[in-house]
């Protein structure tokens, strides 16, 4: 059936397609009052695809444009609602989103197709009466419709209706992801960050195809998700942030909004609560997780390496339980995150003793095991997730892991992680990995930047924004943009089309629709910014 309703759809739009070639040699000429700017380039796009075929073809976005979704593949009318909620803004249209027709008399539009690839693989055809975005998966339409959206004018990422002729550059283009992982880590344990500021952030992220929203839910200084069985974690330990800055925690609820917020947008959110350190959060709120049973006071400032659970209590393990229980139930993800990272406070062999006897619990609640590389010496199963974020050059350990079937997820701190300052004047971040200008978080290479670890074994790539010193969504964007776009290249496009000069110059195209939504982008010196 579904093969049958597939070829019904392409032979209507390869018919729509020749049947009005002929008779739209040129497109109509715009209302006087309409600005028509220079047309974006195909392949001005980032990520940078993998194969781009530009034709002399002009589609235009007009008030009768409808977008039509391919209804045996699942989740394309959620792509193509989607998509008309990003261009119904800026061009006041209506862009009605229906099944495909059968007959000719309106197979002009855009279409979203079931096709024969997979994952997220897309091809984009742009004619003149026709936008094409074909795929195996509704992750490969969003991905292909976050490429249409930057080959229309900048202007149209305004909130506000605008005057333009929207025109997209026709051709073709195929494109498909070099690593399956490509993620962004927010810290709301630092500061905290509202459901609608994470919003935000995954808006933005997304456009670059960054599929995975990481969450640090609980460190020192803040513990923000609800835990029903340990309420006081939110409760109290949520209740204040760095530098003595209000705090906050998401109910369940309001956290399973957000995920779905993700998954609406093709993210997916791994939640991280960090074990067995960065607890002191955790061990505030509840005196018998103490070795000595006394609650130390809650913690605003940014030390890290001072706490660590009881490893020789009971309690402990019962309350890792129930954290990882809940958080499972509310995450359809297959990744939970347990930190694991800077456990200076806990003995080497109670670290071991710990994860040996927490692992097994992620794996009981049906999730994968993921935490920063720390981890990986306490000898995860096989298939698990090291978040590796050292400096590069040979690590024993991250090495032996990946042989032994682990996945590796590169963030490394000198590259990768949007809190280190761009330079010695920024006013927000941190700098004890080094200053990371953009092209310094652009210029490396995941499958080989710690020495030891196959390329086989990199999953990916993860931009992390830790929030000492971040306290607004203008803070978030100053970090993470323009640097997430270059981790975010780096995750999905191939080797052969990465470089440098190619790069800063798409990136700096970026600048005017930032502008256009208000995104407090970092101005970079590196980067030609149009006027
Ligand atoms: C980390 O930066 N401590 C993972």
């Amino acid at each position: 059936m579904a093969i049958l309703v597939r070829s019904a759809l392409s032979a209507v739009v390869a018919l729509a397609v020749t049947a009005l070639m002929p008779a739209t040699a040129a497109p109509a000429a715009p209302p006087p009052a309409r600005t028509v700017l220079a047309p974006v380039a195909l392949g001005d796009v980032v990520p940078a695809p993998v194969s781009v075929t530009p034709s002399a073809a002009t589609f235009t976005l007009t008030s009768s444009t409808v977008i039509f979704a391919d209804p045996s593949l699942a989740g394309s009318a959620q792509a193509g609602g989607y998509l008309a909620g990003a261009l119904r803004p800026a061009t006041g249209f209506s862009l009605p989103v229906f099944p495909p027709p059968y007959g000719l008399a309106t197979a002009a539009g855009i279409f979203l197709l079931h096709g024969s690839q997979t994952g997220e693989a897309y091809q984009l055809d742009v004619a003149a009466q026709t936008v094409v975005i074909t795929a195996g998966t509704s992750a490969g339409l969003f991905a292909g419709i976050q490429t249409l959206r930057q080959l229309l004018p900048a202007a149209i990422d305004s909130p506000t209706r605008q005057a333009l002729t929207w025109t997209i550059p026709g051709g073709r283009i195929t494109d498909a992801p070099r690593f399956a992982y490509r993620g962004a880590m927010l810290d709301v344990a630092r500061h905290f960050f509202t459901v609608a500021q994470v919003e935000r952030y995954i808006d933005q992220i997304a456009r670059y195809k960054v599929n995975y929203l990481h969450l640090h839910l609980a460190d020192d200084q803040g513990w923000r998700i609800e835990i029903t069985s340990w309420p006081r974690l939110a409760t109290y330990g949520g209740s204040t942030a760095v530098g003595g800055d209000s705090g906050g925690y998401y109910t369940q609820a309001q956290y399973g909004e957000i995920v779905r917020y993700a998954q609406a947008r093709s993210v997916t959110v791994v939640p991280e609560i960090d074990l067995p350190g960065h607890t002191n959060a955790a061990l505030a709120s509840y005196p018998e997780l103490n070795c000595d049973g006394v609650a130390p006071p809650l913690y605003t400032g940014i030390g890290v390496g001072f706490s660590s659970l009881c490893v020789s209590k009971p309690i402990t393990y019962q309350f890792v339980e129930d954290v990882i229980r809940e958080l499972a139930a509310i995450t359809p993800g297959p990744y939970l995150h347990i930190g694991g990272d800077e456990a200076h406070s806990t003995p080497e062999s109670d670290y071991l003793q710990f994860l040996h006897a927490v692992l097994p619990l992620v794996g009981k609640y049906g999730k994968t095991a993921d935490g920063w590389h720390d981890y990986l010496k306490a000898a995860p199963a096989a298939g698990a997730v090291g978040e590796y974020w050292g400096f590069g050059g040979p690590d024993a350990s991250v090495a032996a892991a990946a042989q032994a079937g682990s996945r590796i997820v590169m963030a490394p701190a000198n590259r990768a992680y949007l809190d280190m300052k761009y330079d010695a004047n920024c006013p927000l971040g941190l700098s004890w990995a080094g200053y990371t200008e953009v092209r310094d978080a652009y210029e490396w290479d995941p499958a080989t930047y710690v020495g030891g670890v196959p390329a086989s074994a990199v999953s990916g790539v993860e931009a992390p924004l830790w929030s000492e010193t971040i306290r607004t969504s203008a803070d978030i964007e100053y970090m993470a943009f323009p640097r997430l776009p270059a981790i975010a290249e780096l995750g999905w496009s191939a080797p052969s089309v990465l470089g440098w000069p190619s790069f800063q110059r798409r990136l700096a195209l970026q600048g005017p629709r930032w502008r256009a939504q208000g995104v407090n982008f970092y101005p970079s010196p590196q980067v030609p910014w149009p006027a």
